[in-house]
């Protein structure tokens, strides 16, 4: 709830257009421009208002106009008094309000608003389920948040809140924050074998703003783009929404089957993959397809864009190379996150870009939401330079280990003759195929009902479904709250099983 003091700052800011010349009376304009302020909700319920007399001062008008106005907005109950503290919108507004339209519409000939732009409406579409607050099982991508890494977080805050000082409150580079650039390179380097310098590097808010402005940069409409099929939603949404022609290219165990893509369109602009750990199956892209792919891009002029967005939770050997480290002619474009590795909340991921697409990535990224925010790079520069996220992820690795064996010994124990599962050797969910012709939208549907959270593999498909069953997400949950609920969605597909 904010104060009365900062309601009060917003009322006086509203910029009141009030015509001496008018004919319409001026206790009339002031009601008309505070009703409307209401309905449209530039004003809230319980907002303060100047005083009649603050009001007349500031309008340059008698306190008798700001009286009468005020008397009318009382009678028809949109603002309200109380006694020693002032004037407030009501909170009890009545029903008028929140409808937009409601004051044209009572005038004759106003038009309805304008509709959503194309892009917005196909968004407004191809999102409506992309996304949810729970962190409840089986959601993809919840995390760990256990009290070493959340005190390291608190210490390292408020030691910058402490040392901040001007200079970091002002606007600052649209590519990010030079000293966690520098972290980030090194990271990455050591990591996931990128090659790059801080150069190259560009601070976004999540993989989902690297995506979106690789998209903006490099798609026009009916541009074409090879993406995995089965593949993840929201890269296929923001396609979708710039107008891209989508090319579904299969993924067997190999990853994106490259040769496909070729036969179907091998003069597409793009090609976004997940190869170190293919969202949804989990399989890792082979050398021989990374070495095409990288053939094919070099070849055509085309660009790549690996989304790299777990792999630093390997369970089994090394971490895997990036396919960047391999790209001799700069043709593809990174994305990483600290979203599964650190936490979702503080919305830092990061490009690197090829050299000859830095400028444009970047003037993308300014005339959108200008720069990262400072504090917030200035911490994870702090917690990677002392080395915080390197311990993080290596007591997360041991958790995430756990639970996942915890979840397939569980499901495998109660499920054995309806299900299969390929281990995944990393990453933070599975995938559990069906071995018979179950729908796994209705059973989906029917544990959602039941406050378990799965998503069927057949809804990430563009073409024909070639494997059913679901996408569950282990990170993030003790491993009492997954037997549970292992238990409980191994009935729910029993059920269905015996129907
Ligand atoms: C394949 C894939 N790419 C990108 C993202 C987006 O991550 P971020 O939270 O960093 O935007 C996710 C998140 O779940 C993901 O699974």
């Amino acid at each position: 709830m904010c104060s009365d003091r900062t309601r009060a700052r917003w009322a006086e800011l509203l910029d009141f257009a009030i015509d001496p010349n008018s004919s319409r009376p001026l206790f009339q304009q002031i009601h008309r421009f505070l009703q409307e302020a209401i309905v449209a909700g530039r004003l809230s319920p319980g907002e303060r208002l100047p005083s009649t007399r603050q009001l007349a001062d500031r309008l340059g008008l008698s306190r008798t106009s700001t009286l009468s106005a005020y008397q009318q907005l009382f009678t028809e109950g949109y603002i309200e008094a109380r006694i020693g503290s002032g004037t407030f919108v009501a909170n009890d507004l009545p029903k008028i309000v929140g409808k937009p339209d409601s004051i044209e519409n009572r005038a004759s000939g106003t038009k309805r608003a304008q509709p959503l732009s194309t892009y917005a409406a196909k968004a407004a579409k191809a999102t409506s389920d992309l996304y949810t607050t729970e962190a409840v099982p089986f959601v993809t991508g919840c995390c760990s948040i256990d009290a070493a890494g959340i005190d390291a977080w608190r210490r390292i805050g408020v030691r910058q809140l402490q040392t901040m000082d001007g200079r970091n409150l002002r606007y600052s580079d649209p590519s990010g924050d030079p000293e966690l650039r520098v972290e980030v390179a090194n990271y990455l380097r050591a990591a996931r074998a990128v090659r790059c310098d801080p150069d190259h590097i560009l601070i976004v808010s999540g993989a989902q703003q690297g995506i979106d402005l690789t998209i903006r940069t490099l798609i026009d409409r009916g541009d074409a783009v090879w993406i995995e099929d089965p593949g993840y939603l929201p890269t296929r949404a923001a396609l979708s929404a710039q107008g891209a022609q989508l090319v579904p290219v299969p993924v067997d165990r190999e990853g994106l089957v490259v040769s496909t893509g070729i036969e179907r369109c091998a003069e597409a602009r793009a090609a976004y993959i997940t190869p170190s750990h293919q969202y949804p199956t989990g399989s890792v892209m082979s050398l021989e397809r990374r070495l095409t792919i990288l053939d094919w891009a070099n070849r055509a002029g085309s660009w790549v864009v690996e989304d790299d967005y777990d792999s630093e939770f390997r369970y089994v050997g090394n971490s895997l190379s990036s396919l960047q480290g391999m790209d001799d002619n700069h043709r593809v474009i990174y994305i990483g996150t600290l979203s599964k590795v650190l936490f979702p909340g503080i919305r830092v991921g990061f490009m690197v870009v090829p050299a000859e697409l830095k400028a444009a990535i970047v003037a993308t990224r300014f005339l959108s939401d200008r720069q990262p925010a400072t504090l917030q790079q200035r911490m994870v520069a702090e917690f990677m330079r002392e080395g915080f996220l390197t311990s993080h992820i290596r007591r997360m690795r041991q958790r995430y280990r756990e639970a996942r064996d915890v979840l397939i010994a569980v499901l495998l124990e109660q499920l054995d003759d309806l299900i299969e599962i390929e281990i995944p050797e990393g990453g933070i969910q599975l995938s559990l195929f069906f071995k018979q012709d179950l729908s796994d939208q209705s059973i989906s549907a029917a544990a959602k009902q039941q406050g378990i959270y799965v998503r069927a593999l057949s809804s990430l498909y563009l073409e024909a479904v070639s494997r059913k069953g679901l996408l569950l997400g282990f990170s993030g949950f003790e491993p009492n709250a997954l037997r549970a609920a292992a238990t409980h969605l191994a009935r729910i597909i029993r059920d269905h099983a015996s129907k």
